[in-house]
């Protein structure tokens, strides 16, 4: 199979569930050309290399891989009515390359994290512990012995959690969802984009990310005049080295934070259960012994990936490396969920592993982009866990593989169907 096949067959959605064979054959290459412009690196040390190099740039409005070039010309398309606020909307951190991004990222992660804001991730976890609890509680009071984890349990944890930590009315977290939901089944980097369907779901896409736009718009609007409690208001009215940041950065922003500040996050506990529950033997192992939790999740991140990969760099000069040379413009994939699976870097890859020592893996990316939310998003993961493992009794999969969402680049379970015994 040539490289540009496995690359296609890898996007495809019947493969959703186990794109990894087809990421095995691209790794024989393990920097592959897949199309005119575009190049996918699938081994570990070339990912690594690639991530820290100062000639591959973020700067998606400057990207070939026309990929989101295409998406934006959609979405503006649609945003005509609102010119306003799409004109208003800047790109993100995760799409610039410094000094811009530099600044952004300091300006937020002062009010995310120590030495400024050191109590903001652990004030998050009773709150976790509790919604774990409250929505046990409300599973076993429905009656029954089955449950869709990734509605029931994985969704509402992190979606709280952000609209917390930004200071967003939690109110309007049902019509979040579903813009959200758009854009994750419209953004299709694969080749079913251009079928009928593909094109409606990216209208529809549109659609959505411009009322999620005008939502995002509105919201900053409203904390730069009244401040309020929360990462977004304090951002706008900081005093600090770097300033206050604009109301158009804070929308590019806001809008990165509250998508990939959960959805990623709901995908992991998913996928942590479902793959515990897939290996004979480890549920009891990790239900009996809750130290191993915290090895479990980073182990299931290195299987599984939810950001499989971003697709906003590009070359700005030519690079030899792994006997390809990537020309100067060209798009260059950086395939975290393909690289955690190197055998040259990881023994036995495709095994689950809960005690696996030296488990470096790049589940949150590495290099100047690494994740933002990665401290938060253990933290959520971890304490979810725990509750789940301790209340949910005898628990199995119904369906294996579970349906997947649409999306390549945020991949996981679109449902998640367990029967248990009991919950306590
Ligand atoms: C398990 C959950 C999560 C996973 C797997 C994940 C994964 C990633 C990955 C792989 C990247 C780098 C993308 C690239 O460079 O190609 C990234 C960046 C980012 N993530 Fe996460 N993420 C998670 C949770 C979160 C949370 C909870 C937040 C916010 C509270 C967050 C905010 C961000 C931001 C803002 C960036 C861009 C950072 C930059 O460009 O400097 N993520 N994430």
């Amino acid at each position: 199979m040539d490289a540009a096949t496995a690359w296609a067959e890898a996007m495809k959605f019947s493969n959703r569930p186990n794109p990894y064979p087809y990421y095995e054959e691209l790794r024989k290459t393990p920097v592959a050309k897949v199309s005119d412009h575009t190049y996918v690196v699938t081994g570990y040390p070339e990912a690594l290399a690639l991530a820290h190099d100062p000639r591959i740039s973020s700067d998606i409005s400057r990207s070939p891989s026309g990929l989101f070039g295409e998406k934006q010309a959609a979405i503006d398309a649609a945003q005509l009515d609102v010119a306003e606020a799409a004109q208003a909307r800047d790109w993100s951190m995760l799409v610039a390359d410094p000094p811009e991004h530099d600044t952004m990222r300091r300006q937020f992660m002062r009010h995310f994290g120590p030495p400024h804001a050191p109590d903001l991730i652990p004030s998050m976890e009773a709150m976790v512990i509790e919604l774990a609890n409250d929505l046990l509680d409300k599973v076993k009071a429905r009656g029954g012995t089955r449950m869709d984890v990734v509605e029931d349990f994985s969704y509402p944890i992190p979606v709280s959690v952000i609209f917390r930590v930004m200071g967003a009315p939690i109110a309007d977290e049902p019509k979040f969802h579903g813009w959200v939901m758009d854009f994750m089944q419209g953004a299709d980097v694969g080749p079913e984009a251009d079928t009928e369907e593909g094109r409606a779901a990216t209208a529809k896409a549109a659609a959505s990310m411009n009322e999620l736009g005008v939502w995002v718009h509105e919201l900053v609007d409203r904390l730069s005049r009244e401040p309020g409690p929360g990462l977004l208001s304090a951002a706008l009215h900081d005093d600090g080295p770097d300033g206050p940041v604009s109301k158009t950065v804070a929308e590019a922003n806001a809008l990165l934070l509250m998508i990939a500040g959960h959805d990623s996050t709901v995908n992991t506990i998913s996928n942590c259960i479902m793959t515990m529950l897939r290996s004979p033997g480890s549920w009891d192992l990790v239900a009996g012994n809750r130290d191993l939790i915290p090895r479990t999740v980073e182990e299931v991140q290195r299987l599984q990936g939810s950001v499989q990969f971003f697709p906003s760099r590009w070359a700005t000069a030519d690079i030899e490396i792994a006997g390809t040379r990537i020309p100067a413009g060209s798009a260059v994939f950086l395939v975290w969920a393909a690289a955690n699976r190197d055998p040259r870097r990881f023994p036995f890859p495709d095994r689950f592993d809960p005690m696996r020592e030296d488990n470096e893996h790049l589940g949150f990316g590495s290099g100047i982009h690494t994740c933002f939310g990665g401290p938060l998003a253990r933290l959520e993961i971890n304490a979810a866990l725990e509750v789940f493992l301790r209340r949910v009794k005898a628990p199995r999969l119904v369906v294996d593989p579970p349906p997947y969402r649409h999306n390549q680049v945020f991949r996981g379970p679109r449902h998640l169907w367990v029967d248990f015994a009991e919950i306590l």
